[in-house]
């Protein structure tokens, strides 16, 4: 039984596997509506979500399954003190897969640990998110054709980012890939992140200033600095606005140039924005429902 729970729990020829599923879901939709009949999905989200939690659900509707799970996690026992162990012994008795988002760092390790089904990370605190990244791979590939040789720009909340950590550690894994990263001091990339890029050879820079960088990059990927990260509000609230892409600013960055963001967006993109070709966080978006019908069929084993 497999789970995923960090991005390198995949190899890379399964991540193009799954690539390449997507496309086939995208252009023979009909072929997948009955993959998963009868299999049932555990939707337990401990924190909130929008596109993770309903591209799950519509992805296991979309293979003829179903879900189940509680409309709001205060509703569930956790709220009494159950363990995460506990919960997922339980739900192993009522579900086939289960996709687990949680507030703490490690929790979808600690729930696989006790599980008898597939479980799917869907964002562990402020560690790891590997089903955006998975993704992100697929809107890289189909804008850029390939998620080689690019220079992917980072910009924001890059130390409690969890898309951040996923994307990174799955791009420096293809060859000629070099990150820059933007971000205020108080928010840089973590130094173990750092220092796999190092021990790698990956090339990479840091600054603070976007304006300066944003037309080396072939990629932009935005990120929300996340308020419900951080102890103190008056910090939180200084940071929040330090960068917001306009037209101003991008009229610095390359015609070919591709805007990321996981979403939900808060300032750091106007919505000048949304209707510039370069724009693709919304098809990104979309991207996830298909990459996680591929994903669910592969964790159980549905040919
Ligand atoms: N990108 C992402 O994880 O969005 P949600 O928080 O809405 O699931």
């Amino acid at each position: 039984m497999r789970h995923l729970i960090s991005i390198d729990d995949l190899t890379l020829s399964e991540v193009d596997e799954l690539i390449k599923t997507s496309y086939d879901i995208i252009n023979n939709p009909n072929n997948y509506r009955e993959k998963c009949k009868h299999k049932k999905l555990a939707s337990l989200f401990f924190e909130p979500s929008t596109r993770t939690r309903l591209s799950f659900e519509a992805a296991m509707l979309d293979l003829g399954g179903t879900y189940l799970g509680f409309s709001d996690s205060a509703q569930s026992s956790a709220t009494k003190g159950e363990s995460i162990a506990d919960t997922i012994r339980t739900v192993s008795l009522y579900a086939d897969i289960a996709v687990m988002r949680h507030p703490k760092e490690g929790s979808a390790l600690r729930a696989a640990e006790f599980s008898s089904i597939p479980v799917i990370n869907a964002g562990d605190g402020g560690h790891l998110h590997p089903t955006q990244t998975l993704t992100d791979l697929l809107t890289i590939h189909k804008y850029k054709g390939g998620v080689s040789g690019l220079k992917v720009g980072i910009c924001g909340d890059l130390k409690f980012g969890r898309t951040v950590h996923s994307l990174v550690d799955s791009l420096k894994n293809y060859s000629g890939n070099e990150f820059i990263f933007v971000s205020p001091n108080e928010l840089r990339v973590p130094d173990y992140i750092l220092e796999t890029l190092e021990k790698n050879n990956v090339k990479f820079s840091q600054t603070t200033n976007l304006d300066d960088t944003i037309s080396d990059m072939d990629i932009l990927y935005m990120t929300r600095v996340q308020r419900e990260r951080f102890f103190n509000e008056e910090e939180y609230i200084r940071l929040k606005d330090h960068y917001i892409l306009d037209k101003q600013k991008l009229s610095l960055a390359k015609s070919d140039l591709i805007i990321m963001h996981p979403l939900p967006r808060v300032n750091e993109i106007s919505q000048e924005i949304d209707t510039d070709p370069r724009a693709v966080y919304f098809h990104q978006a979309g991207f996830g429902k298909i990459i996680r019908m591929a994903l669910i069929m592969k964790l159980l084993e549905v040919a």
